[in-house]
C-alpha cells in the first residue's frame, strides 16, 4: 500500500545526495535548528516549504489553530526543548487566514476534544469581542480573529517561564507572529515581536 508514497520517498532521498552527498550523515547525530515553528495542523500550511528551510533547520509543532496553551504539555515539551536544549534564536507563531479551526470556534454544536480544545480561541473573541463585533464583513471579522488568536499566542509563549528563564540568563531568543495567506502563499509579519519580557506589554 502507498507505493506512490515510498517513490516518492525514495527519489527525495536521492534527491537530497545527488548535490550534497554527506548530507545524511551530517544530520544523523544532531540537529541543530535556528527556529521553532509554531503552526496550524493545515495540510496546505507546510512549513519547511514556506520559508524555504532544509531538514535540520526547523524544529516544528503544528495543532488544530496554532494554538500555544500555558496547560498543554505536548506544546511546552516541545517549547521546552527548543529553548532549553536547542537555543532556537526565533519563535514563529504562524496563523493563517481561511483558519477552519478558528471558523469552528464561533460556531454552535461541536463536541468532544476539539470543542474543549478551542475554547482559547473563544477567550481571544471575548477580550476582543468590541473590535471584532465592528467588521461587517464575516469573512474579514475571521481573518481579523486569526491574527488576534495569533498574538494571544505569542503573549503565551514570551509569558512561558522556560522563555522568561532564557531571557534571564541573557539567551537570544525572538518570538515572531505571522499569518500565512492560503490564497498567495505569503506571510505576514503582524509586528508583534517579542525580544525581552518588558516588549509583552506592548501586545496590548
Ligand atoms: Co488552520
Amino acid at each position: 500500500m502507498l507505493d506512490h508514497l515510498k517513490e516518492n520517498n525514495r527519489v527525495w532521498a536521492e534527491s537530497m545526495v545527488s548535490g550534497d552527498s554527506a548530507f545524511f550523515q551530517r544530520h544523523e547525530g544532531q540537529q541543530d535548528p535556528d527556529y521553532l515553528w509554531i503552526g496550524c495542523s493545515d495540510s496546505r500550511v507546510s512549513a519547511n516549504e514556506i520559508v524555504g528551510l532544509a531538514p535540520g533547520e526547523l524544529f516544528v509543532h503544528r495543532n488544530v489553530a496554532n494554538l500555544a496553551p500555558p496547560q498543554d504539555a505536548n506544546y511546552r515539551s516541545v517549547l521546552q526543548y527548543a529553548v532549553d536544549a536547542l537555543q532556537v534564536k526565533h519563535i514563529l507563531v504562524v496563523g493563517h487566514y481561511g483558519c477552519g479551526g478558528v471558523a469552528a470556534s464561533t460556531q454552535d454544536g461541536l463536541s468532544g476534544p476539539v470543542d474543549h480544545w478551542l475554547q482559547l480561541i473563544r477567550d481571544v473573541h471575548e477580550d476582543h469581542q468590541t473590535e471584532l463585533d465592528a467588521i461587517e464583513d464575516e469573512h474579514q471579522r475571521l481573518n481579523r480573529l486569526c491574527e488576534l488568536n495569533v498574538i494571544s499566542q505569542v503573549r503565551n509563549v514570551a509569558s512561558d517561564i522556560f522563555v522568561r528563564e532564557a531571557w534571564k540568563r541573557g539567551q537570544d531568543l525572538h518570538i515572531h507572529g505571522w499569518v500565512y495567506s492560503l490564497s498567495n502563499g505569503l506571510v505576514t509579519d503582524l509586528d508583534v515581536t517579542v525580544s525581552k519580557a518588558e516588549d509583552i506589554a506592548r501586545l496590548g
